[in-house]
């Protein structure tokens, strides 16, 4: 092994021994699109990313799994989570070869390996690639453990998360209005959505009239959430610790970004857009289409399965002890500002923008 340089992480590292590109910064403008290399440990064509808001905990990957073909059988000591951004076809799980479960994707599905577990991705269509994203944990366990045996030869086994029960993927969804930090939040169990789209969007208190819903997986600490705004209107500030993985499926705009008392920065978005906000810093995403804005966040975290307080109460209002600031409580000097600006890029588009709504000045 080539010797590591001095402030390398053991990831960053890893990344490079595999021969793939590491992509950094705070944004990557279309994940469709982005260029991948062969991989030769799964035999398909990836890349890496590591944005900068991960805090190096978690971090994300685009695979692209050739037509009729399959990817090579893998596990992992780290969480996984998968959103399938074309294509379609089928994968396999398993922890004792005789009980494979099998189940099939399409566009728009969401499934966790469950940690360790051994998988295996089928392309099941004949002309066309399937392009998936994942976030992972592997930057936290690979920093912490320093040794690829450990991340991918480890025979430990996780049987409060998964066993091999026949059924585990059958996609039913159980649903529950979770209470959480003084929060209301619809969430949605399951090990597999076979199309996330389908369900429906549940009120959310981020700003006017934005819904969304959460999805917990496979018992892990890997979770998501859509959350869909209308055009022409901006969302409450709110602020939470590393590691959302904030992907824009719909609509096109901007989001805002500042540290507490510091500079603003303003990263624009659309289809295939991902951004991760750096720990606590504020922000608030601004849909300047007529189209309404809907992202889909890989975050680490889930409501049953908290890894840092950092990101809990992100729906209370700070005036409550929460991390989300209601238009009313933002200083007055900036929330005209932003809607100067707002208005601004919507008129720009022919897009009514509905100030009315974003109450407080
Ligand atoms: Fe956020």
């Amino acid at each position: 092994m080539a010797e590591r340089r001095w402030h390398q992480l053991y990831f960053e590292d890893w990344v490079a021994r595999e021969g793939l590109e590491l992509v950094g910064g705070h944004r990557v403008g279309n994940i469709y699109t982005m260029p991948l290399r062969g991989w030769e440990r799964t035999g398909g064509k990836a890349v890496q990313i590591q944005l900068e808001g991960t805090g190096e905990l978690n971090a994300a990957y685009v695979q692209e799994i050739a037509a009729s073909n399959q990817l090579k059988p893998q596990r992992h000591l780290y969480e996984e989570l998968i959103y399938i951004l074309s294509g379609r076809g089928a994968t396999s799980v398993w922890v004792d070869p005789e009980h494979k479960g099998t189940f099939e994707w399409q566009t728009g599905s969401l499934f966790a390996i469950p940690l360790n577990s051994w998988h295996q991705h089928f392309n099941t269509s004949g002309d066309e690639g399937a392009r998936y994203l994942a976030v992972t944990t592997a930057p936290v366990m690979m920093n912490l453990l320093r040794n690829d045996d450990a991340i991918f030869n480890s025979n430990l086994s996780f049987p409060e998360r998964y066993q091999g029960e026949h059924g585990y993927f059958s996609g039913e969804i159980e649903e529950d209005d979770y209470l959480g930090w003084g929060q209301p939040y619809h969430v949605n169990f399951s090990n597999l959505f076979s199309d996330i789209h389908a369900l429906p969007l549940h009120e959310l208190n981020r700003g006017v009239d934005t819904r969304g819903n959460q999805f917990e997986l496979a018992n892990g600490v890997l979770s998501a959430h859509l959350l869909e705004m209308p055009g022409g209107t901006f969302t409450k500030l709110h602020r939470h610790g590393p590691g959302a993985h904030v992907i824009w499926l719909k609509g096109e705009g901007y989001t805002v970004l500042f540290p507490d008392g510091g500079e603003m920065t303003k990263e624009e978005w659309g289809p295939g857009t991902m951004l991760v906000p750096p720990a606590f810093w504020w922000h608030q995403h601004c849909c300047v289409t007529k189209e309404p804005g809907l992202h889909l966040a890989l975050k680490l975290s889930s409501r049953r399965n908290i890894v840092t307080k950092a990101s809990t109460a992100t729906l209370k209002s700070t005036r409550e002890g929460g991390n989300q600031m209601d238009f009313e409580d933002m200083p007055r000097q900036q929330l005209d500002m932003l809607k100067r600006m707002f208005a601004e890029e919507c008129e720009r588009r022919g897009t009514p923008a509905r100030m009315e709504a974003i109450r407080g000045g």
